[in-house]
């Protein structure tokens, strides 16, 4: 992309209601812009990542077998009255009524509907396990939408559904999403922990909230810093194995929201020298429900028995438009945002010092060309801006790498690399440039 074809609206001054480094760097990155309180625009630069985000979700839940497909934004308050929860919900809830006065809603969550279209088809306990999931927007009317899109009304999540004949096959599918969740986060760049947590609204009897640690997080935690240096699952984690050993590993030390902390228990597991207070952001959260919305709902199958049974379940959110100002939280200096290579917008931001020099521009379009043909997302920062305002542009939409082309390197036959993360800077020619960017 030719930075002066593309559409990156960034801002000199910070904007003043953002209160947050993410927010602020995200309006200073031309990533989003607010529509209406806690409604925004994605612009294209912020368009980039929640798509690269969102398809790290998607790999990830494919691998641990569930299957993806679209519910609507809207569905019908009657829905909601099968399980009790039209009324429930509160004014967090965004009811709609169309032109026929027929009640309607903005999703804030998607069991009713899930269970709804489940129990339509399935029949048989023949068809389970099932783990069905989508990506979609949710409208939630938060009383103080804030930090940007950390806390928006209109906010992007993956909801997944399990479906199973009873409680020890449904708590293999909770292990399955356990085991996703670890393995997305981190490819992320992530430490999200896994905590026990409160099941709120959603009701249930198991779950676990992934939590990645910021001072700047609306919920305060208690971990064994223990939690901090287990490694993630492996790419080829067999997900008909028995996955308890593995995770295990997290939950046999201590770490839990404040809603469920127990300040004894905290005491006598973990050693003074290892116990941390501090605060997260939640950015996924798993749900074993059992036969909550399959009683109310009448989502029953029949077993090998011949006989009905209400089918017991589970719910598995991520915030993917959270995980966005998330990652900038845990990923960012002075200058601007980091981001880690797998959810960058573009892998490498090219720097040409000299627009309009001949020499430098051809030298650029070759390496632009032959970085483009590798396949290899490059911005190249084609424009006559003087080259400090290149360079601090460059640091601030925080692409991995930098590749700068001026006439003095040239000369000598060499360009620079400079790693954004470290700060590192290489002169070498442009051929060793290349086998770095596409390796
Ligand atoms: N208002 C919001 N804005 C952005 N992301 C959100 C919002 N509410 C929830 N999410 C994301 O969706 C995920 C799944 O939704 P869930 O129902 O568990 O949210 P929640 O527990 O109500 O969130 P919170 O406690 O932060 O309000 C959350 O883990 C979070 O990452
Ligand atoms: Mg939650």
């Amino acid at each position: 992309m030719r930075l002066s074809r593309y559409f990156l609206p960034t801002l000199k001054e910070n904007p003043a209601e953002a209160q947050i480094v993410s927010h602020r760097l995200m309006l200073r990155a031309g990533m989003i812009r607010q529509e209406a309180a806690g409604i925004y625009a994605w612009l294209p630069l912020g368009f980039a990542v929640l798509r690269k985000i969102e398809q790290i979700v998607r790999e990830e839940m494919d691998r641990a077998g569930a299957v993806e497909l679209l519910m609507p934004t809207l569905q019908l308050a009657d829905l909601w009255r099968e399980s009790g929860r039209y009324d429930a919900y509160g004014p967090e809830m965004l009811r709609i009524k169309d032109r026929h006065e027929r009640e309607l809603l903005y999703g804030p969550t998607n069991e009713e509907m899930i269970t709804e279209i489940f129990r339509s088809y399935v029949k048989s306990y023949k068809a389970l396990p099932l783990n069905l999931y989508h990506t979609q927007w949710k409208f939630r009317d938060e009383q103080r939408p804030r930090f940007g899109v950390m806390r928006g009304r209109e906010f992007l999540m993956k909801d997944a559904y399990s479906f199973d004949i009873d409680e020890a096959a449904a708590r293999l599918s909770y292990n399955r999403m356990f085991v996703a969740y670890l393995r997305m986060f981190a490819r992320m760049g992530l430490t999200a922990i896994p905590m026990r947590a409160e099941t709120g609204p959603i009701g249930g009897d198991l779950s676990h909230e992934f939590i990645i640690l910021a001072e700047t997080g609306e919920s305060g935690v208690f971990i064994n810093k223990d939690v901090l240096d287990q490694p993630p699952p492996p790419a080829d984690v067999d997900y008909q194995s028995d996955l308890t050993p593995l995770i295990s590993k997290w939950t046999d030390l201590y770490a839990a929201t404040e809603d469920v902390h127990d300040q004894a228990l905290f005491e006598s597991q973990v050693p003074e020298e290892k116990r941390v207070n501090t605060r997260g952001i939640e950015v996924g959260q798993v749900f074993y429900f059992g036969t909550k919305y399959s009683d109310a709902m009448k989502a029953i199958v029949k077993g090998s028995d011949g006989k009905d049974y209400p089918i017991h379940g589970g719910s598995y959110g991520v915030g993917v438009s959270r995980l966005v100002g998330g990652i900038i939280e845990a990923c960012h200096d002075e200058n601007g945002i980091i981001w880690p290579e797998s959810v960058a917008p573009f892998k490498v931001g090219l720097v040409n010092l000299k627009s309009g020099d001949a020499e430098t521009d051809a030298a650029c379009e070759d390496i632009y060309a032959k970085l483009r043909a590798a396949g290899v997302e490059v911005l190249y920062d084609d424009t006559d801006e003087r080259a400090g305002a290149k360079f601090s542009n460059m640091d601030l939409i925080g692409l991995p790498w930098q590749l700068v082309v001026g006439p003095r390197g040239l000369k000598n036959g060499v360009v620079e690399i400079k790693n954004r993360a470290s700060g590192d800077r290489e002169e070498m020619s442009l051929d060793a440039a290349l086998a770095k960017l596409v390796a």
